[in-house]
């Protein structure tokens, strides 16, 4: 038995990364998907694999009513819509604020944030008839913190946590549970594209973004887009059924605080100026004394 048995799912974005390694998880755990992206040939491909349960459909989560139409092709084909993931992202515009091109902020805030607001609005009346659903969204951990990301991007992503939250307190009398996830480095094509490569190149690069991520995060290796797909599939399934208006952070710990390590270091390095040559003796003391106050 599948966890996403007789369940049927839209998602954005589908065609490469998280969202495709979503699609996969969610056909394997029994569910019914629709996807879309503006990358028709890799999306046509993935549905071919995976066979009658996966549709593919170009969707320029841009257009309000490609949206719309993909969602009204899963009621079509399917006769219902139980779980709605706002997936689709990019890098968004970047570099120091007063250089950022305004015409570049409108763009990335369409494709990031008002994209996840359209999928809300046009999964809800359905949602809300049938009286229950998921509705899910790609936030990322630069949406809680500043450092990970470029200011129009943090920003866009912070507006989805928040948006999350507050159509979750309006949806829940519905059955209707809203949740976002915020990836930490996750080893996919869009570092290569924020570095200006083009699709096939960019997907060759994950193998390094991979390395690098690596080392950020207290769990040492690298996201990978089926750790998230495997926090959406708990999101979409019935295991969650009292989890709403929750940002799941899924970051292997990358925003957790300074790594035990940096800390260690930062204390030898004051302990040196101190002229204490022997950190683990001193330390061996100190704790010996406060023992003694007991
Ligand atoms: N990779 C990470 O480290 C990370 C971290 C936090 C959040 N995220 C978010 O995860 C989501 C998925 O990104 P990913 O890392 O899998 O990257 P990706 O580039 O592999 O996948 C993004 C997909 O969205 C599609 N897309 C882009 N613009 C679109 C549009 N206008 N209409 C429809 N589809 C469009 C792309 O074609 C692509 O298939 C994004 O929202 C991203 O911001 C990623």
């Amino acid at each position: 038995m599948g966890k996403l048995d007789g369940k049927v799912v839209v998602i954005t974005g589908g065609s490469s990364g998280i969202g495709n390694a979503s699609v996969r998880l969610f056909v394997e755990e029994g569910a019914q998907v629709v996807f879309g992206d503006i990358q028709d040939e890799l999306g046509e491909a993935l549905a071919e694999e995976l066979g009658p349960n996966a549709i593919y459909s170009h969707a320029n989560v841009r257009n309000e009513s490609e949206i719309k139409a993909l969602i009204d092709l899963a009621v079509e084909k399917f006769g219902r819509l139980d779980c709605m993931f706002n997936n689709a992202g990019f890098p968004c515009v970047g570099g120091p604020i007063d250089e950022t091109p305004t015409d570049g902020f409108d763009v990335s805030m369409e494709i990031q944030f008002r994209s996840v607001f359209l999928g809300m609005k046009h999964a809800a009346p359905i949602m809300k008839q049938q009286g229950s659903g998921s509705i899910i969204s790609t936030a990322s951990v630069a949406g809680l913190r500043t450092g990970m990301g470029g200011h129009v991007y943090s920003a866009a992503k912070a507006a989805i946590i928040h948006l999350t939250r507050t159509v979750a307190m309006e949806l829940g009398e519905f059955n209707i549970r809203v949740n976002c996830i915020c990836p930490g480095g996750i080893a996919t094509a869009i570092f290569g594209k924020g570095l200006g490569l083009d699709q096939v190149k960019a997907e060759r690069f994950k193998e390094l973004a991979k390395m690098f991520l690596s080392g950020l995060q207290p769990i040492n290796r690298s996201g990978l887009p089926e750790d998230i797909a495997k926090a959406a599939l708990w999101l979409a399934s019935e295991e969650s059924t009292f989890v709403s208006g929750h940002p799941l952070v899924v970051d292997g710990g990358l925003i957790g605080g300074r790594m035990w390590g940096q800390n260690t270091e930062q204390w030898e390095t004051m302990a040196k100026g101190l002229g204490i040559e022997d950190l683990e003796e001193n330390r061996r003391k100190i704790n010996e004394e406060i023992a003694r106050m007991k």
